[in-house]
């Protein structure tokens, strides 16, 4: 089979690789699946770049990519839930590749209504936008909230997710995203170019923040006394960023003895701050299919790539201005 290869840290031309190998085989609790449609996320790239390389053991050549879609191949012994035929979506690690390894705990089955390539789309936007609202306590009808970049892959659900919670939204993107950005239900789109948020949005109930850096400081000044902001992105190394991943107990006792600025920032507006890492989670995938079924979100997709354009699909998404969602077809003709 066919399986898109990282062959070292670095820029994508050197270091990505189509290349043969054997179709996998699968343990007794695994599921083969043959893979149809392969959503991108900035962590797929940024693993090729190295930023992760200090947490994870890479051994070359890895396999790349994480969202899919596509059909059950074959099922180990142990596999009830599933049979062979069943369509599928969920995460993999190593997605971009004609064939994945899986277990049940990370995918679930694909609704009708959307087809492979709207599917490919929704696991890590989707689960990390549930996962990020429960951990604040989850959102409550006419809660006032700040999406940034919602024009984004994250972004583009969880202001769908948002409006389906009865939330009054606002978003932020660029002049370009303005109309089908609002299109997506949104209360207030804030044009990132021409308008200042800062000056826009106050007394918010929660800020989710997908920006980062700064931004994750100036959620502070808009959040309510007793406002929540929850972050996709470390604006700094504290006890809460450790824990979440994953580091060992007594170099998270180190890094909570470092001054915080967010801890200051907390303390000020009697706030509740969490980072959160996604975690797959079938469960979360559900609820997902539910609100597609539903008919509360709708998949927003820029390009579609071909396998063999795998490269430039990495090129587009890296530049960080992609509407909505990238996908890779795996099998060209991809059915429903
Ligand atoms: N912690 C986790 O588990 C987790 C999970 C998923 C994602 N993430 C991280 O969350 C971030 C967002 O992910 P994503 O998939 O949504 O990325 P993405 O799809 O690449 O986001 C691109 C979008 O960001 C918008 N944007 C860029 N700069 C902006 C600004 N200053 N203000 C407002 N919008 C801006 C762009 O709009 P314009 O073209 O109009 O600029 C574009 O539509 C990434 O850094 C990703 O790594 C973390």
């Amino acid at each position: 089979m066919k399986i898109l290869m990282q062959t070292g840290y670095g820029n994508f031309k050197e270091n990505l690789q189509i290349q043969d190998v054997d179709i996998p085989k699968i343990a007794d609790n695994e599921i083969l699946i043959k893979v149809h449609s392969v959503g991108l996320n900035p962590h797929d790239y940024k693993v090729i770049l190295g930023e992760f390389m200090k947490m994870e053991n890479l051994q070359f050549p890895a396999p790349v990519g994480n969202d899919f879609s596509g059909i059950v191949e074959k099922t180990g012994r142990e596999i009830q839930s599933y049979i062979v035929g069943d369509a599928v979506l969920g995460i993999s690690e190593g997605a971009l590749a004609e064939y994945c390894v899986v277990k049940t705990s990370d995918i679930c089955k694909k609704p009708e209504s959307i087809n492979f390539t709207q599917a490919s789309c929704l696991p890590v936007a989707g689960i990390t936008t549930i996962q990020a609202f429960n951990r604040i306590g989850g959102i409550k009808k006419g809660d006032k909230i700040l999406i940034q970049a919602g024009s984004g892959g994250v972004g583009s659900f969880a202001l769908q997710y948002a409006k389906a919670k009865g939330a009054f939204v606002y978003t932020t993107t660029s002049t370009k995203n303005l109309e089908w950005v609002k299109f997506l239900g949104v209360d207030r789109v804030i044009d990132y170019k021409k308008e200042n948020y800062l000056e826009i949005c106050s007394n918010l109930d929660i800020v989710f923040d997908t920006l980062g850096n700064q931004y994750t400081f100036d959620a502070f000044k808009v959040i309510k006394k007793g406002g929540k902001v929850v972050s996709l992105l470390p604006a700094e190394l504290n006890a809460q960023v450790a824990k979440e991943f994953g580091m060992p107990k007594l170099i998270s006792f180190l890094i909570s003895l470092r001054p915080s600025k967010i801890q200051k920032l907390k303390k000020e507006k009697n706030a509740l701050y969490e980072f959160v890492f996604m975690r797959p989670n079938n469960t979360v995938l559900s609820e997902i299919v539910t609100l597609i079924k539903n008919e509360k979100i709708t998949p927003v997709i820029e390009t579609i790539y071909d396998f063999n354009q795998a490269i430039k699909a990495f090129e587009h998404l890296k530049k960080g201005h992609t509407k909505g969602k990238l996908t890779i077809n795996i099998l060209k003709d991809q059915g429903w």
